[in-house]
């Protein structure tokens, strides 16, 4: 653990000091030696062999997309012939091995397979699902579970993750809101990088680093009324400001691999963009790494409605930039005959393949392709206790205090009488969240147990169930039943409450109702939980309602009802374990919300930083709002509670003003007002109040977590410089336009005190 520790920490600081805006790292930092290997290794490759290395299979341990109808014999065939350069899902150190040595003991050039997965929020060992471990704000813990995550990864066999996901996500409709880090682009950068980082360390070469993958390029979050795979309208200000700004920290931070999406764009879907993956990526970044398409995205350029047949659709892919073609069976028909017909130049597949060939050189497999594929290893990587004990470290710094009226929590650890209540309160299986990868069915610790592993011999505990969630069979793939009419449990949970001090009320989501597919035009608590809760609060009002969800919920009748409110996504493999820190007071709550949480589904997509409009008040009609609903989140962006208070006082600027390079300092004193240690995160934000495109009214650009003893004051202090200050302007550039500025500090996106500055 500690030598985890200290890695982490390393790497942290690097990670600061070299800002987010460092070039030539990782994948993007040449070797010339390896490109040397590539070009002899390419002047040696027949056409076949290149669309080999293009084309990636489904290994069928792990079924993250539609099956495929080819079958096992061909599929041999063709890793004996070196016309498979990638699979996906083959697992385990024999697995790996086993497929490994077919190519090179078969194949003609002998180039090793990288093996790919989804691993996203750990391999077995499970971390809270990505958007809950961003409500931790801690970067170093961040880089750390990415550091495990890998570290398992590597030791099951397996080279590359198709993770970190950085879709800023505004809609809590998405599913897959749960991947990301949540709706604001620069924290979606920052834990971006710290997740690269963690990935593949200082040096792919090294043991136990993976290859990254900043997914999904680009546009996949802003589907339209938070449908999945649904057309995306942006224009170039919102996707360059917004939807890119985490894709250009990845492409800087060096990350392997890029995978595009499955939507369009404007007309365009993105896997045949070449507005996009040429001009942008490989273009205006420079970016040295290859692009795999998503899950037969290329082949889904047919039903777009944007290429006839599978020869048209490979040309647009190709041309675009996707370099290998992930189970969309197209480049392997189509690539050949297009260069043949000079359709395309051949120069296209040499370039996505030595791409392709330059992340196998920086895995160091050419000079050890069996190098992860160690069984003894994976014996003892998985699952080890310091993974475990990590996991409980990052989980419970995610979760989020939303509501603590009359100090109900902590709990004392002595109380009497406790009722354990709710379909999630002793499941074991949901806390592993969706995108859950290896992780060992029903292992996670439940909420009961952690509350039993916590609270005194003398502690009552009276536990009920109250209802289902989700019944019948529950998987990946297929829709979730969720049990709508059986109350049969109530009575006991009613019984419970009323002969405990304190009701411990756990509902949420089931893991399977958020991920990939998984949209809802309904964000409440679904089932029959609020009539649970109804239940329950009529006959004990002292209830801590302890949420697990992936997404925003419609929290705005549960926050009337009762006095304490817990958010805990899915907090993985020591989910309960985790709760009970918090819930007992040995842990004191400190996560911040990635997401801003709506009052009501009709305000989605709802998120802090919006422009003012040309309306943005009026004591009539005639503004920007609804007549039905306020316009704010019933819990903004940034916000969380701790059980101490902080204060803040006035932000103060080193000068008004600057110009140019220049930098200035603002500083504001933080102060714990209360009674216990706790850890505040302070939050700048900006507005450019007159720009040459329209700025949002708030966006986050940088924040500082520091803990502070009862009555400790701090002076926390920014710079802000150009890079602070910058956007997409309407020149085509990333620069700061002089003119006034408000800075604004505080300890989320509404309560802020702000100073004004110039930059000229
Ligand atoms: C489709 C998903 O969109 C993508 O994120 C994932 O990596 C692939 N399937 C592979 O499972």
């Amino acid at each position: 653990m500690k030598r985890y520790f200290i890695k982490s920490v390393i790497l942290f600081f690097a990670c600061v000091a070299s800002g987010l805006d460092t070039q030539a790292q990782g994948i993007n930092n040449l070797d010339l030696v390896i490109e040397t290997k590539i070009d002899s290794l390419l002047s040696l490759m027949t056409l076949k062999e290149k669309v080999g290395q293009m084309t990636q299979y489904n290994g069928s341990f792990d079924v993250t997309g539609a099956p495929s109808d080819i079958d096992a014999r061909t599929k041999l065939e063709k890793l004996k012939n070196g016309e498979v350069g990638s699979m996906l899902n083959v697992l385990t150190a024999k697995a790996t091995r086993e497929a490994q040595e077919v190519v090179m003991k078969n194949s003609r050039l002998k180039i090793p397979l990288i093996f790919g997965y989804d691993v996203i929020h750990g391999y077995k060992t499970m971390f809270p699902v990505p958007l809950g471990e961003s409500a931790s704000w801690d970067l170093e813990a961040l880089e750390l579970s990415a550091t495990i995550a890998a570290r398992e990864t590597a030791a099951a066999g397996v080279h590359w993750t198709f993770a970190p996901m950085i879709d800023v996500s505004r809609d809590a409709r998405w599913g897959r809101i749960m991947e990301g880090a949540g709706e604001d682009p620069y924290l979606n950068s920052v834990i971006g990088v710290a997740r690269i980082k963690g990935f593949q360390g200082d040096n792919l070469t090294d043991d136990y680093t993976i290859a990254a993958c900043a997914k999904h390029f680009a546009g996949y979050g802003y589907a339209e009324a938070g449908r999945d795979y649904n057309t995306v309208n942006v224009g170039e200000s919102e996707l360059q400001n917004s939807i890119l700004l985490p894709f250009k920290a990845a492409s800087e931070a060096g990350v392997a691999t890029f995978m595009n999406s499955f939507n369009e764009i404007d007309g365009i879907p993105a896997t045949a963009s070449v507005h996009l993956q040429r001009d942008i990526l490989k273009g205006d970044w420079d970016y040295k790494g290859f692009m795999v398409s998503d899950w037969g995205s290329i082949a889904e350029l047919i039903p777009h409605g944007f290429a006839e047949d599978k020869m048209q659709a490979g040309k647009l892919a190709v041309v675009a930039g996707s370099d290998m073609d992930m189970e969309g069976r197209v480049y392997e028909v189509a690539l050949e005959q297009l260069v043949s017909e000079n359709e395309i130049k051949e120069e296209l597949l040499n370039d996505a393949v030595r791409r392709i060939l330059r992340v196998k050189y920086a895995l160091g497999l050419f000079d050890d392709p069996y190098k992860y594929s160690d069984e003894k290893r994976e014996r003892e990587v998985l699952l080890a206790p310091e993974h475990l004990e990590a996991a409980r470290d990052i989980a419970r710094k995610s979760i989020v205090l939303l509501k603590n009226e009359q100090t109900i929590l902590p709990i004392s650890k002595n109380i009497k009488s406790i009722a354990v209540i709710g379909p999630l309160a002793d499941d074991k299986d949901s806390p592993l969240g969706n995108w859950r990868a290896q992780a060992i069915k029903n292992s996670a610790v439940s909420v009961l147990e952690g509350i039993k592993n916590t609270v005194s011999a003398d502690t009552q505990i009276n536990y009920a169930k109250g209802a289902s969630l989700g019944i019948g069979e529950r998987s990946f793939l297929m829709p979730l039943k969720i049990n709508e009419t059986d109350t049969s449990g109530f009575a006991d949970a009613v019984a419970a409450a009323e002969k405990s001090e304190v009701v411990v009320l756990v509902l949420g989501e089931d893991a399977f109702q958020s991920g990939e597919g998984r949209s809802q035009t309904d964000i409440k608590l679904k089932g029959v939980q609020q009539e649970l809760l109804d239940a329950v609060v009529a006959v004990n009002k002292n209830i801590v309602l302890v949420l697990m969800n992936g997404r925003p919920l419609d929290l705005s009748r549960p926050s009337e009802q009762v006095p304490a409110l817990l958010e805990t996504w899915f907090l993985g493999s020591e989910a309960g374990n985790a709760i009970a820190d918090v819930l007992f007071g040995d842990y004191n709550p400190s996560g911040k919300l990635p997401v801003s949480f709506p009052r009501n589904v009709g305000q989605e997509p709802l998120y802090y930083n919006q422009k003012n409009t040309g309306r943005p008040s009026s004591n009539m009609v005639t503004y920007s709002g609804y007549q039905d609903e306020s316009r704010d989140a019933l819990y903004p962006f940034g916000f969380g509670l701790s059980y101490t208070n902080f204060s803040c006082g006035d932000p103060e600027v080193s000068d008004a003003k600057f110009s140019g390079e220049g930098s200035i300092a603002v500083s504001v004193v933080l102060k714990n007002t209360g009674k216990v240690t706790g850890k505040e995160t302070a939050q700048l934000y900006i507005r450019d109040l007159v720009a040459s495109r329209t700025r949002p009214v708030k966006e986050l650009r940088d924040f500082k977590q520091i803990e502070l003893a009862p009555g400790e004051s701090s002076k926390v202090t920014f710079t802000i410089n150009s890079k602070t200050l910058e956007f997409f302007t309407s020149n085509a550039k990333w620069e700061a336009e002089p003119g006034e500025f408000e800075i604004m500090i505080g300890s989320n996106s509404v309560d802020l005190k702000t100073v004004k500055i110039t930059y000229e």
